[in-house]
C-alpha cells in the first residue's frame, strides 16, 4: 500500500533506462500505479517486455525501447519514439548501470570504459536527449541513481565510484544550468539493496552479504519498494523545491564510521 495518491503522475511520461531489471523495474512499477506512463529502455528485449507485460496489466501504459545508453544515436532515438509514442516526456530516470568487484590494478582500459560509459556518458547523453524536449516544455524532472562511494570512494570498484561521482557532478550542474526552464535535477543514492543483479554482481556469497548487512545501522537490506518511493517523491510535486539534491536512502550505511 503506497503512501502516495494514486494520481500522483497522472499524465505524466517517464523514462526509465535499465527500466527492466531490479531498481530500475520497481521505479518503474511504481510510477505506473500513481499514473504515469513509461519507456522502459534498456539493453536486452528479453529484460524489457516482461516489465512492459507487468506494467499493462496494471492498466498503465509502457513501451519497450532497447537501447545501449552508451551511443548517442540509440539515446536520440529512444527518446523520439517515447515522444513520439505518449507526446512528452517529464520525467528520466537515469538507472541504468554497470558494476563488478575488480581490483584497480587488474581493471582492463574495457573494464573501465564500460562502466564508465554506462553511468556516466550514458546519463549524459539520456540527459542532454530528454532535456532538450523538457526545455521545450517548459517543466521536466531528472533523476540520477548514483551511491555514497560517489564521495567515500569505492574499493574494488574504481569504475563505477568515479562514474558515480561524476553523475553526482552532473546533477548540481544540471540543476542549476536547467532551472531556469522548470526542469529539476536530483540524485538518489540507495545502500545496499538486494536484487537479482545486485546478488550476482557484488555479493554473490551469502557470508559477505551477511557481514555487509553487520555494517548497516538499520540492520537490513534495503527494498526496492524503498527506493521507488523515494523516487516517486523527487518527481512529485511535494519536491519542487528540491534541486541538484542528493537524497540518500542506505539504513544509515554511509555514517557507519560512527556507529557507537
Ligand atoms: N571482472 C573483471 N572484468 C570484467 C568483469 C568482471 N566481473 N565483467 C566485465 N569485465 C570486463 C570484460 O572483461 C571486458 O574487458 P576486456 O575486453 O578487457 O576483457 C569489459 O569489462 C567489457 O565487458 P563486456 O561484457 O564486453 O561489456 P558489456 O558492455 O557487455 O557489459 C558490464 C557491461 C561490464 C557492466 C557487465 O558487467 C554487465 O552488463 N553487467 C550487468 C549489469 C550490472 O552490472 N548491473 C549492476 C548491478 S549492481
Amino acid at each position: 500500500m503506497s503512501i502516495f495518491r494514486n494520481d500522483l503522475l497522472a499524465g505524466q511520461v517517464a523514462i526509465v533506462t535499465g527500466g527492466g531489471t531490479g531498481l530500475g523495474r520497481g521505479i518503474s512499477l511504481a510510477f505506473a500505479r500513481h499514473g504515469a506512463s513509461v519507456a522502459l529502455a534498456s539493453r536486452s528485449r528479453e529484460h524489457l517486455d516482461p516489465a512492459v507485460r507487468e506494467i499493462e496489466s496494471l492498466g498503465a501504459k509502457a513501451i519497450a525501447v532497447p537501447t545501449d545508453v552508451r551511443v548517442a544515436d540509440e539515446v536520440e532515438a529512444m527518446v523520439t519514439k517515447t515522444r513520439e509514442t505518449f507526446g512528452r516526456i517529464d520525467i528520466l530516470v537515469n538507472n541504468a548501470a554497470g558494476n563488478f568487484l575488480c581490483p584497480a590494478e587488474n581493471l582492463s582500459p574495457n573494464g573501465w570504459n564500460a562502466v564508465v560509459g554506462i553511468v556516466l556518458n550514458g546519463t549524459f547523453l539520456c540527459s542532454r536527449a530528454a532535456g532538450k524536449v523538457m526545455i521545450d516544455q517548459g517543466k521536466g524532472k531528472i533523476i540520477n541513481l548514483i551511491a555514497t562511494t560517489a564521495w567515500t570512494g569505492a574499493p574494488l570498484t574504481v569504475h563505477s565510484g568515479a562514474a558515480k561521482a561524476g553523475v553526482m557532478n552532473l546533477t548540481q550542474t544540471l540543476a542549476v544550468e536547467w532551472a531556469k526552464y522548470g526542469i529539476r535535477v536530483n540524485a538518489l543514492a540507495p545502500g545496499l539493496v538486494d536484487t537479482e543483479g545486485s546478488r550476482e554482481n557484488l555479493w554473490p556469497d551469502p557470508a559477505f552479504a551477511e557481514s555487509l548487512v553487520q555494517g548497516v545501522p538499520i540492520g537490513r537490506f534495503g527494498r526496492v519498494e524503498e527506493i521507488a518511493d523515494a523516487a516517486l517523491f523527487l518527481a512529485s510535486d511535494a519536491a519542487d523545491y528540491i534541486t541538484g539534491a542528493t537524497l540518500v536512502v542506505d539504513g544509515g550505511r554511509w555514517l557507519r564510521q560512527m556507529r557507537i
